[in-house]
């Protein structure tokens, strides 16, 4: 089905169905549907890889996920599925081809963008930062003073950042400890400044990430990084090479900013930025665990891939999360998604599917450019349990939303944890077990009278639970772990662009911004003959400049 022919979603016959359906389930509590089905707690599973999914405690039934699948169905969700895999150009208001999935395509795969196949540039750049992370590690890659590196500093943002930085954190144990890495995006100079105040330039090498090699916060950063490392090291521009490596799309604006395209680490631009993680963008990730973990990693996406390739709809983990997620925006008007990991290393998870799921399914046009009247995608939010316990689950628990929220622990701490801090473990996974039961089942006044509460507290000890949950439980947090978590949720967000039918792929709405950035900052510098200088600004806008100005000129 394309998609100029498709009926609107709203309009279809199984999203009627489901709306009817939703009715009749009315406030049906999951301890009602617990008590109806004593093997609903193992039936609702799925088992992908090393993910164990615990999907019962949701407002579902089996006929509510059978219609879900209807409208999957109905939507098309496998036919877009099979023209990403294929590298059709689905992509339409970029008219690109989105293929993150063959940067995790065995050596031997065939994929074709425009007649070519593309894995074999895709595996000879990774042998290529392969080669060159062993040169760092080894401490044969030295700077331009003859010192082994010792420090990686990787500037980039939003995709050329959040996924290197994100599986740093998640993979730490698994890291060359000897080395220490930094990652800048903000172009707030307190930024780059924390990043490098207290490093020697000679042992420093600057990984330079940007797709396009054009977003001013990056190429600001990297041309600061450079004035500081030659500054540092007394040296002219030759010292560069050895200091500055580039992860780009764009040779040419590399080759001018003065870095070496031997040093630059392709990819292309069928891959997404906030899909790139796993292409050269993650480099200072594969200096920090090595090539060999870093194909591990690959091979734990490539398994998740090929899962939600060909599982049957019954089966499909990506597919189910996807629809649920529909489910809750459309029929309970949930406006959020809580991602709650219980591992400590996975400190920065939350900020990354931030990016996958916002920037890609933040969205209110269809792909014919019609404004849609359903709801798209949520905001997704959340840090590591269980601090996030003593701060904000009072209101997943008692406020008045609905929030639905995955739950991702471990079976067991990292390899390395000092032994006296294992025992801990089972303390973090009791509290990760207890949110979950007490978010489904609450507490009802009766039981809260029966504690001897007196009836003036009753109300407010009484939790009315029903609040949907994921649970996501693997053995350990290993490099194919973390590549099957994040592809999971890559298919996720690509189920619900593809049911909500809108371009997951895109980014139009980051775009105005930069637009009137680059007006207002010859306003605030005085740089009269730059482009934008001159233009009438709003009212509340240029008394918040004046202000400004006056503030720091003071
Ligand atoms: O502005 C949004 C965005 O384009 C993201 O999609 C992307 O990940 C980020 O900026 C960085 O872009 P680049 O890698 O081209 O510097």
């Amino acid at each position: 089905m394309n998609a100029t022919s498709r009926t609107r979603l709203n309009q279809t016959p199984e999203w009627a169905a489901l709306g009817k359906h939703r009715e009749q389930l009315g406030s049906t509590h999951l301890r009602q549907l617990f008590a109806d089905d004593p093997a609903r707690g193992t039936g609702y599973t799925l088992r992908v890889g090393d993910l164990y999914l615990d999907y019962s405690k949701h407002l579902v039934t089996d006929e509510t996920l059978a219609l879900l699948r209807e409208l999957a169905a109905a939507t098309d969700v496998a036919g877009l599925r099979d023209a990403m895999f294929r590298g059709d150009k689905i992509n339409t208001t970029e008219d690109r081809a989105v293929l993150h999935t063959a940067l995790r395509a065995p050596r031997g795969a065939v994929i074709e963008v425009d007649g070519e196949n593309v894995v074999p540039a895709v595996h000879a750049v990774l042998d290529k930062m392969a080669a060159f992370s062993d040169r760092v590690r080894s401490g044969e890659w030295t700077g331009h003073t003859g010192k082994p590196i010792k420090n990686i500093v990787n500037i980039g943002i939003g995709g050329s950042d959040l996924g290197p930085a994100m599986a740093y954190e998640v993979l730490r144990s698994f890291t060359d400890r000897s080395l220490t890495f930094r990652f800048v995006s903000n172009v707030d100079g307190a930024d780059l400044h924390e990043a490098v105040h207290d490093l020697d330039p000679a042992e420093t090498l600057f990984v330079i990430a940007s797709k396009t090699f054009t977003t001013i916060e990056t190429i600001t950063n990297a041309t600061s990084a450079r004035d500081w490392l030659l500054t540092g090291l007394r040296a002219g521009q030759d010292a560069v090479a050895k200091h500055f490596v580039a992860l780009s799309t764009n040779a040419d604006k590399v080759a001018g900013f003065g870095i070496d395209t031997a040093n630059m680490f392709e990819f292309w631009d069928w891959v997404g930025g906030r899909y790139s993680y796993d292409s050269a963008i993650g480099l200072s990730l594969m200096i920090a665990i090595g090539p060999d973990r870093f194909r591990e990693m690959l091979d734990g996406f490539h398994l998740v891939d090929e899962h939600f390739r060909t599982a049957p709809a019954e089966e499909n983990a990506p597919l189910l999360l996807g629809l649920l997620g529909v489910w809750y925006g459309a029929f309970f008007d949930a406006q959020s998604h809580a991602v709650l990991p219980y591992s400590h290393y996975l400190s920065k998870f939350t900020a990354y599917l931030q990016q996958l799921d916002m920037e890609s399914n933040g969205k209110s046009v269809d792909r014919d450019g019609n404004p849609v009247d359903w709801q798209t995608g949520p905001v997704v939010w959340g840090t590591p349990g269980t601090n996030g316990q003593h701060a904000y689950y009072q209101l997943i628990h008692q406020g008045t939303k609905v929030i639905p929220a995955d739950f991702i622990g471990f079976a067991q701490p990292v390899d390395d944890l000092l032994p006296g801090l294992v025992a801990q473990h089972d303390l973090l996974m009791a509290n990760f077990f207890a949110q979950t039961q007490a978010l489904a089942f609450g507490r009802t006044p009766d039981e809260v009278r029966a504690e001897g509460v007196p009836e003036e507290l009753v109300a407010h000890k009484t939790f009315r639970g029903n609040h949907p949950t994921t649970t996501i439980l693997a053995d350990r947090l290993t490099p194919s772990v973390l590549g099957q978590l994040i592809a999971l949720y890559e298919h996720k967000v690509f189920v619900q662009g593809a049911v909500w039918n809108i371009d997951s792929f895109d980014q139009w709405g980051v775009e105005l911004g930069k637009v009137l950035a680059k007006k207002i900052e010859p306003v605030l510098t005085g740089d009269e003959g730059a482009e934008g200088a001159g233009e009438q600004l709003d009212s509340s806008t240029a008394a918040l400049v004046t202000a400004y100005r006056e503030l720091r000129d003071r």
